[in-house]
C-alpha cells in the first residue's frame, strides 16, 4: 500500500468542537482496521473534523507511520489478523516515541465484557463499539483532539516560559556585573576620602561620607547575593565530586573576623558528606547557612553552632543539619523564609539582603535536594539539607 491511503483533508479551516478556531493542518488521525470498508466509513466521518486521516489496514502498516508522524490519536481495529490491537498498543507503548499517544479501540466485544481491556484503564485510552454510531465516534474524537490541542499549547507556553527565564538570568547576571564596576570605584574613593581627606571636611561631611561609605557597602552585598541568586537558579555548573569538609574549612576562614567579633563557635560534630555537585555553589549554600546561623545570635549570648550529617533513609541520599542557639524564628513564618529579599521582623537590626535562603533553596532544587527548617523563638534554629549521595545522580529530574 502506497502513501495513496493518505487522505488528508483539504477542506483548510472549519469549525470543529463548536468553536470557530481553525484546527492546525498538522493534525493528524491514524485509522488502522483490517477491512477496508470500515476504513473508508471512518475516514469519511472524521474528515469532518478538518484534521488529517490517515488510515492503515495491518498493525506493521500501523507501527511504520507511527514512526513517521505525529499522530494526535490513533483508532485501532482490536480484531485484525497477524496482530491484533491489542499487540499493536503493547509495541507502540514500548516505545518512546509512541508510548503516548492516545488510543481508541474500536471493537465489536460485547459491552458488558469489559475484562478484556483490563490493563488499557490507565492512560489516554476509551473503546468504541461496533457497528460505530457516528455520533459517538465524533464526540470521542473531538475530546482527544481538543486535549492534544491543549498538550500542544502547554507544551509551547512552555517553552516559551524557560526561554524568557534563561534571559531574564542572563539579564541579571549581566547588569549585577556592570553595576559593580563604577561602585567598586565609588567605594574605593570613599575609603580613600575617609582615609586621606577627613581632616578638610566638617563634621557633618564626615558623617554624609560615612552614609555614603556603607551604603555602597551595603548596594555591594546587594548585587553579589542578586548575582548568586540569579545563578544558583540557573542550572549547576560541572558536577564534580565535593568533599563538603573542605567546603566547610572554606567556609569557616572566611567567616573567622564575625566569630572572632562575637566570640562564637562552629564545630563539626561528624564527618560531612563527600557528593557530586556544584563545588561553587555548595560553597554558597554552606556559607549561607552557617552565616546565618552565626549572625542571628542572641545579643548577650555568642552563637554556638553545631554541623553534623545524618543518615537517611535511602543510600541514594545524603543528610546534614546546621544547628544553632540563636534568636529563632516564629513557627508561622519558617514558610516564608525562602522567598527573595524577605526578612523577618528578627532581623532587625541585623545586616542581610532577604536573599541568601533564596539562593540556599535554589540550590538544594536544581540539585535534585530538599531542605527543612525546624526553630524556636529564643532557642535555636535547625537547618536540614538533604542531597543526592555520589552516583545517585541518576535519580535527579
Ligand atoms: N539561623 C537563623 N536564625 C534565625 N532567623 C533566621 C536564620 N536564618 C534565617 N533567618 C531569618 O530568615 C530571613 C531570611 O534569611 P536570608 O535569606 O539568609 O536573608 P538575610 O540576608 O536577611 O540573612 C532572615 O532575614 C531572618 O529573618
Ligand atoms: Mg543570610
Amino acid at each position: 500500500m502506497d502513501e495513496a491511503v493518505r487522505t488528508p483533508n483539504r477542506q483548510g479551516g472549519d469549525t470543529v468542537m463548536g468553536t470557530e478556531r481553525n484546527r492546525e493542518p498538522q493534525t493528524k488521525i491514524l485509522v488502522v482496521d483490517d477491512r477496508r470498508e470500515n476504513l473508508f466509513a471512518m475516514e469519511k466521518t472524521l474528515r469532518t473534523l478538518g484534521c488529517e486521516v490517515y488510515t492503515a489496514e495491518s498493525g506493521n502498516e500501523a507501527l511504520s507511520y507511527t514512526l513517521r508522524h505525529d499522530f494526535a490519536l490513533l483508532l485501532l481495529d482490536v480484531n485484525m489478523p497477524e496482530m491484533d490491537g491489542f499487540e499493536l498498543a503493547e509495541l507502540l507503548r514500548m516505545n518512546e516515541e509512541t508510548k503516548n499517544i492516545p488510543i481508541i479501540f474500536v471493537t465489536a466485544i460485547n459491552k458488558e465484557d469489559k475484562s478484556v481491556f483490563k490493563g488499557y484503564e490507565s492512560g489516554a485510552v476509551d473503546y468504541l463499539f461496533k457497528p460505530v454510531d457516528t455520533d459517538i465516534l465524533l464526540s470521542k474524537v473531538k475530546v482527544f483532539l481538543e486535549l492534544n490541542m491543549k498538550k500542544k499549547e502547554l507544551e509551547l507556553i512552555q517553552a516559551e516560559l524557560e526561554r524568557s527565564n534563561r534571559s531574564l538570568q542572563e539579564f541579571a547576571q549581566v547588569v549585577s556585573h556592570d553595576l559593580k564596576n563604577p561602585l567598586n570605584v565609588i567605594t574605593g574613593l570613599c575609603e580613600l576620602m575617609e582615609a586621606k581627606h577627613a581632616e578638610g571636611l566638617s563634621p557633618k561631611g564626615r558623617q554624609y561620607l560615612s552614609h555614603i561609605t556603607s551604603a555602597a557597602h551595603r548596594m555591594t552585598s546587594l548585587i553579589t547575593d542578586i548575582l548568586s541568586f540569579s545563578q544558583a537558579n540557573a542550572e549547576p555548573g560541572q558536577l564534580t565530586e565535593v568533599d563538603l569538609n573542605r567546603v566547610y574549612e572554606d567556609v569557616l576562614a572566611d567567616l573567622d573576623s564575625r566569630l572572632q567579633q562575637t566570640d562564637g563557635q562552629v564545630e563539626k560534630l561528624a564527618p560531612l558528606p563527600v557528593i557530586e555537585a556544584d563545588p561553587t555553589q555548595m560553597y554558597q549554600l554552606l556559607l549561607n547557612l552557617i552565616g546565618n546561623a552565626v549572625k542571628y545570635h542572641r545579643p548577650d549570648t555568642p552563637p554556638r553552632v553545631q554541623v553534623y550529617s545524618e543518615r537517611t533513609e535511602s543510600d541514594r541520599r545524603v543528610a546534614f543539619v546546621i544547628e544553632d542557639n540563636g534568636i529563632g524564628m516564629s513557627p508561622e513564618d519558617i514558610p516564608t523564609i525562602f522567598t527573595p529579599f524577605r526578612r523577618l521582623d528578627n532581623a532587625k537590626g541585623y545586616e542581610g539582603t532577604g536573599l541568601g535562603l533564596a539562593t540556599v533553596k535554589g540550590i538544594v532544587e536544581r540539585h535534585g535536594g530538599d531542605i527543612a527548617v525546624s526553630s524556636l523563638p529564643g532557642v535555636g534554629t535547625k537547618f536540614r539539607v538533604v542531597l543526592q549521595a555520589r552516583g545517585g545522580a541518576e535519580e535527579r529530574e
